[in-house]
């Protein structure tokens, strides 16, 4: 059994570590013309960035827990009791085209439950982070999901991937702009997780998505009053599900419009 202290090294180990990696980061975006960059497959982009900022997350998480497991977006991995859930540049295509909206996803999961959820933005210079049972910050500032409860106030992040059929995209968003919301799609699944966590929008949802990009923004929103529908089910860490979190007063009724989670408990 591991105690609280060994997970506040833990949280306090991986924002170090989300910090280095990010600087990291931040300087390779900004001298990226000497960067390779290529596709996994259609808009799927991988830059040698991602397996740079992957290889020093592993060995710094390896060097301070050598006993936990690790499981990262470009290096795979395995699940485990004890294990660290990487995505080492959350938002790839935005950086490879040269928009300065990414960042770094560090999760840490005991026995299969989320405990900590770290997200830094290099290049905004904010650091969300959460652990379960203790809240959530940005830049040291609690975070809290907003207060909406009117879908014609809100405004939701519908992420895409080709992953999923363009059809089945476009009837929610089309479900979501006929109830009145207003939708983005900014490119990092993290983010967009975190801005929920701190009320910046009012749900995130997303037909597929991998466990490196949404399980340490499900800490978050959970640490921020939100709801997070139950993402590991079945086979979720290694194979991915569909993600909504929202803001609990719209929690219902993005349910029902995107077809995602179950019901919100009273
Ligand atoms: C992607 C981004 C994108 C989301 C995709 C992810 P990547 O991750 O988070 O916003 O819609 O599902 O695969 O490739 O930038 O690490």
């Amino acid at each position: 059994m591991i105690e609280s202290e060994a997970l506040s090294r833990r949280h306090l180990a991986a924002c170090a570590v989300a910090r280095q990696a990010g600087d990291m980061m931040r300087r390779l975006f900004q001298n990226r013309s000497g960067i390779e960059m290529s596709f996994k497959g259609p808009q799927d982009y991988l830059t040698q960035a991602d397996a740079a900022v992957e290889k020093l997350v592993r060995q710094r998480l390896a060097e301070a827990f050598p006993q936990d497991k690790f499981l990262g977006e470009e290096g795979g991995g395995e699940v485990s009791q004890s294990m660290w859930v990487v995505d080492p540049i959350d938002g790839t295509s935005n950086f490879a085209r040269g928009i300065p909206h990414f960042c770094i996803s560090i999760a840490y999961a005991l026995d299969q439950t989320p405990e900590i959820g770290v997200i830094y933005d290099p290049m905004t210079d904010e650091m969300f982070e959460a652990q379960r049972g203790a809240g959530g910050r940005v830049n040291g500032r609690p975070m809290k999901t907003s207060d909406a409860t009117k879908m014609e106030y809100c405004q939701i992040e519908l992420g895409w991937s080709s992953r999923r059929t363009n059809d089945a995209y476009l009837a929610i968003v089309r479900r979501v702009l006929e109830a009145g919301a207003s939708f983005r799609r900014a490119g990092s699944g993290a983010l967009g997780i975190a801005y929920v966590a701190d009320g910046r929008s009012d749900g995130y949802a997303e037909l597929h998505i991998n466990s490196w990009d949404c399980l340490a923004g499900i800490v978050m929103v959970k640490e921020a009053g939100g709801y997070a529908n139950d993402f590991l089910a079945g086979d979720g860490m290694l194979k991915g599900n569909p993600i909504l979190v929202a803001a609990p007063g719209v929690a219902q009724a993005l349910i029902k419009l995107t077809g995602i989670g179950s019901k919100v408990m009273a």
